[in-house]
């Protein structure tokens, strides 16, 4: 990622389908001051606090779980349909802490690994490298998770006398590749892991950008705590906040008999952390949460448009640019990302020579990967881009790719 942001800022004129950043256009900082107002009247008028209390919340150092746990927990009722108990919410720093908590609370010793559907977002291998715990790639195939291949990981990494702990996941609108999974294949994926006792850590940022299809979280399907699940406002609210969170309602049986959540064992590292997640930043995003009667849906309806309108955008000018022969790509239903396949390898030396000579930026996949997969692949995020910046992207990505395979089959002859 470091690399993509350095050849990004080399080349500031190119057009950036590399990062998946929310869109820019609804940003206005009067919202700022209006959503803390929202969230100290909720304080004053739902909570019966006093002025004082009221700054003290908003200003002091504050509880460890977080104070929007409650607006959270109404929130994935109203949008998820997933009914959990607010004390099994910690509110993090960014999902990246949620993430970082849990794999370290995951991690007990060297024989603790984590699988991950491959490709993977990089937050969740960084995460695992920085607590030390190897992290095994499940084949995702064409349908977003491979079980077979899952079942086979666990059994391999048993014999191999390793702790198979969780498996990562994104149901929805996946980080990098796209694919969102059946209801079926999470049924399927749910009973699979309760079979063979490993978590699932469900991460899902983008489940809200969908084109009217909604389908259930794995959290909601859940009934045995299978799932920890992975929370983020970074697009749903803003990712300037730094608000994500964690929902672990895991019983988790403690050296001296005694039982409590993991959301509480969590909210033990998060205190050696980072203590608590801002307050000012909690409270802006609890008021976004309040004056949209806590649907983060119906607070991104225009967000969701311009996604689903740079969607539709993207695909249909793929289709008249990019010719069969020169290209393929999957067309997913919502979420921020396309992936194109390519006839040569697209590595980072060619991102170079792109945003170089043709001013267009992608990502390649095999950063994806662990080992030498996705070479033929390219990650195009379309979330911060107007269509016009799409077609004029494009038009450059079409020409690049069109010459990079004349140069190849050229080389060939
Ligand atoms: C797969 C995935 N998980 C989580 C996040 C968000 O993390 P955070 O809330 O720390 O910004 C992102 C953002 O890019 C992501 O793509």
């Amino acid at each position: 990622m470091n690399f993509l942001n350095e050849v990004a800022s080399r080349y500031p004129e190119a057009i950036s389908f590399a990062s998946g950043r929310p869109y820019e256009g609804f940003f206005d900082t009067a919202l700022i001051q209006e959503y803390l107002e929202t969230f100290a009247r909720y304080l004053r008028d739902e909570k019966g606090c006093n002025d004082a209390q009221v700054n003290q919340i908003i200003f002091q150092y504050g509880r460890t779980k977080g104070i929007i746990h409650e607006l959270v927990a109404r929130q994935l009722a109203c949008d998820e349909e997933m009914l959990v108990d607010p004390e099994a919410i910690v509110v993090t720093v960014g999902c990246q802490e949620a993430m970082f908590i849990t794999l370290r609370a995951l991690r007990r010793d060297e024989r603790d690994i984590l699988l991950a559907v491959s490709p993977a977002y990089i937050g969740i291998t960084g995460g695992a490298q920085l607590v030390d715990m190897p992290v095994w790639p499940v084949r995702s195939g064409p349908s977003g998770i491979d079980l077979d291949d899952l079942a086979a990981q666990v059994r391999q990494a048993r014999k191999a006398g390793l702790r198979p702990r969780a498996c990562y996941v994104m149901p929805d609108f996946a980080n990098p590749s796209g694919v969102s999974l059946t209801v079926q294949l999470r049924r399927d994926l749910l009973a699979l892991a309760a079979s063979e006792h490993i978590l699932l850590l469900e991460d899902n940022p983008y489940g809200l950008f969908h084109d009217g299809v909604h389908l259930p979280t794995l959290k909601a399907l859940d009934t045995s705590r299978q799932v920890v699940y992975l929370g983020s406002f970074a697009k749903t609210g803003f990712p300037g906040a730094r608000v994500g969170y964690a929902v672990a309602d895991q019983r988790v049986a403690a050296d001296d008999g005694s039982v409590s959540l993991l959301a509480d064992e969590l909210a033990k590292l998060k205190s050696m952390v980072t203590v608590n997640t801002s307050a000012v930043a909690q409270a802006v995003v609890g008021g976004k949460l309040l004056r949209h009667d806590l649907s983060m849906a119906a607070a991104n309806q225009r967000e969701t448009a311009v996604y689903l309108g740079n969607l539709k955008h993207l695909l249909a000018w793929l289709g008249q640019r990019v010719p069969d022969g020169d290209g393929s790509w999957n067309c997913p239903a919502g979420g921020f990302f396309v992936v194109v396949t390519l006839p040569f390898a697209a590595d980072d030396k060619l991102l170079e020579r792109s945003a170089r000579e043709y001013r267009v930026l992608w990502t390649p996949m095999s950063h994806f990967y662990a080992s030498g997969e996705g070479l033929r692949q390219v990650r195009l995020a379309y979330s911060q881009l107007t269509p016009e910046l799409i077609e004029t992207g494009l038009d450059r990505f079409a020409a690049f790719v069109a010459d990079q395979g004349h140069d190849v089959a050229g080389r060939g002859r």
